[in-house]
């Protein structure tokens, strides 16, 4: 049983957790928490907007049935995934089986041939694997400023541009993918898109060419075993990207050492730095899969995927413990005969802060996957989605009401939320306030759900949210055995039976 310490201080995000990002991860300590709490083994839980799926992984591990569901067909991949994970044997041998395809051409991309190198240095390199292969690129407004070849373990070497690396690159310069789609972007100036921003944007010509051979190479593979390859990709195709940007101004002080550069990160949106890297796709491949080994190595529990299906009535009719679900929330939990469910827990679309679809684009658009913008639940600052807080709040209220109806008598809801803007709150602070003659749950109280401390993508800015909530309803019944599986709740730092104050009031 996960324990009330761990519930407050969730260690972050690490593992089969870490290997893959997507916006607003929750902490699994306090979600393995709430499925031990307020249901029993065999029971059934449901997540209409599933995520990343760290609840439907917490759920099937601990032995309760499970309903995931999500618009984003990223995040039903991902999902998948975290409940039946391949074995690390499969992920090895796909690894190998790729790396004889592809290795050697994308490497030829990177490799330098250089007339005026050092003898010593090409010795040195020679002695080590036979090439030399840039690792990366550092571009600084269109002009390549340095080339790398950096080691785990071993000091990085720095090398002048030649013309032979100029070339090198104008080889792809406009090389147009043949397996991306085309990307389908909106004028949001808040996550640096606009409706003429293209893949050659993103990328340079060579990281696309590349990025086609991999997905080349993933499609030869067995269909059981490409999508998680696919995954490894969009893993790692942030830093296969030009939005990797440059750390500089360390050490710049007079009489210090030389200004000293180091590589960043793909953090959020589609923000793309004058001073950037262009990483070697092969070696973020590669290394994102060896992560993804060890995390399968430490945390070995995958559901068999018979058990696995797309289909939700099979759960409820206890024909497979778990169902992902690629579809509109609503338009599946209208299959559904009420009084179904033990435990709702979900982490809902929270108004404004994350535009799930349009951040997941460039994942989507590698993988060719079909997005369904119009059914997405969200406020999003892109005008001509003509997503707003009204549809939003309408949207949300009608889900509450749903929920209600879903729940069998006993069972409980349980919402994750926070929001900057208390108009964001309104959906739910009406539904919490209905005179109980009028309202099917009863509002139990709240507590604080604190993001990972390593959370990447959380927003850290000044001013950002720390925690979420999580906010217990009950649907009343006609016994109240029910009662005693909220008191571990209870028992939490920062339980109160009030709605979270200062918003929505
Ligand atoms: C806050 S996120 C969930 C994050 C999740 N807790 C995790 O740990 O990754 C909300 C999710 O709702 C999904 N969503 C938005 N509108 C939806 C709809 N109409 N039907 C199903 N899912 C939807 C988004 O794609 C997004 O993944």
């Amino acid at each position: 049983m996960t324990t009330v310490v761990q519930v407050s201080n969730p260690k972050g995000y690490r593992g089969l957790y870490r290997f893959h990002k997507y916006w607003g991860k929750k902490p699994f300590e306090p979600i393995a928490f709430i499925i031990e709490s307020l249901t029993d083994q065999d029971e059934v839980v449901l997540d209409p907007f599933v995520g990343s799926g760290i609840a439907a992984r917490e759920a099937a591990r601990i032995g309760r049935r499970f309903i995931g569901i999500d618009l984003n067909p990223i995040a039903v991949q991902l999902s998948k995934f975290l409940v039946s994970p391949p074995t690390v044997d499969v992920v090895r041998e796909g690894l190998e089986e790729i790396k004889k395809q592809v290795r050697e051409d994308i490497e030829a991309s990177y490799t330098r041939i250089d007339e005026n190198m050092v003898a010593m240095d090409y010795l040195w390199d020679t002695k080590v694997d036979r090439r030399l292969v840039a690792t990366h690129y550092l571009w600084d407004n269109g002009t390549l400023r340095e080339i790398w070849r950096a080691k785990r373990g071993s000091k990085r070497k720095v090398y002048e541009p030649t013309n032979h690396d100029i070339s090198q690159f104008k080889k792809y310069e406009n090389y147009q993918p043949r397996h991306i789609r085309l990307p389908k972007f909106f004028d949001n100036s808040r996550i640096n898109t606009s409706t003429d921003l293209h893949l050659n944007d993103l990328f340079t010509g060579r990281a696309l060419r590349n990025i086609d051979l991999l997905i080349e190479a993933i499609r030869a593979l067995p269909l059981s075993v490409q999508p998680v390859f696919e995954l490894c990709l969009t893993a790692s195709i942030g830093q296969m990207s030009n939005m990797v940007f440059a750390i500089t101004g360390r050490g710049k002080t007079e009489g210090k050492e030389p200004e000293k550069i180091e590589v960043g990160s793909w953090v959020i949106g589609y923000w793309r730095p004058e001073l950037h890297f262009e990483i070697n796709v092969w070696s973020r491949f590669c290394i994102r899969t060896k992560r993804l080994i060890k995390a399968l190595e430490k945390s070995p529990f995958s559901l068999p995927s018979h058990q696995l299906t797309d289909d939700p009535i099979q759960v409820l009719h206890d024909n497979a413990r778990v169902a992902i679900v690629h579809a509109d929330a609503f338009a599946t939990l209208n299959q559904f005969d009420t009084n179904c469910i033990d435990l709702i827990l979900t982490d809902p679309p929270h108004g404004d802060r994350v535009p799930y679809l349009e951040l997941s684009e460039m994942w989507n658009a590698i993988l060719c996957n079909n997005v369904d913008f119009e059914q997405e639940i969200v406020v999003s600052n892109a005008a001509d989605r003509r997503k707003g807080l009204n549809q939003y709040s309408t949207d949300m209220n009608k889900f509450l009401n749903i929920a209600a109806d879903l729940l069998k008598k006993g069972g409980f809801l349980v919402i994750l939320f926070n929001a900057g803007k208390s108009e964001d709150w309104q959906y739910l602070h009406s539904f919490t306030h209905q005179e109980s003659s009028k309202s099917s749950l009863e509002y139990l109280g709240h507590f604080p759900v604190p993001y990972s401390a390593r959370s990447v993508v959380q927003d850290s800015r000044q001013g950002s949210l720390k925690d979420d909530f999580a906010m217990v309803f009950r649907k009343p019944g006609a016994d109240d055995t029910t009662s005693d599986r909220v008191r571990n709740l209870q028992s939490l730092d920062g339980w109160s039976n009030t709605f979270p104050t200062g918003k929505g009031e």
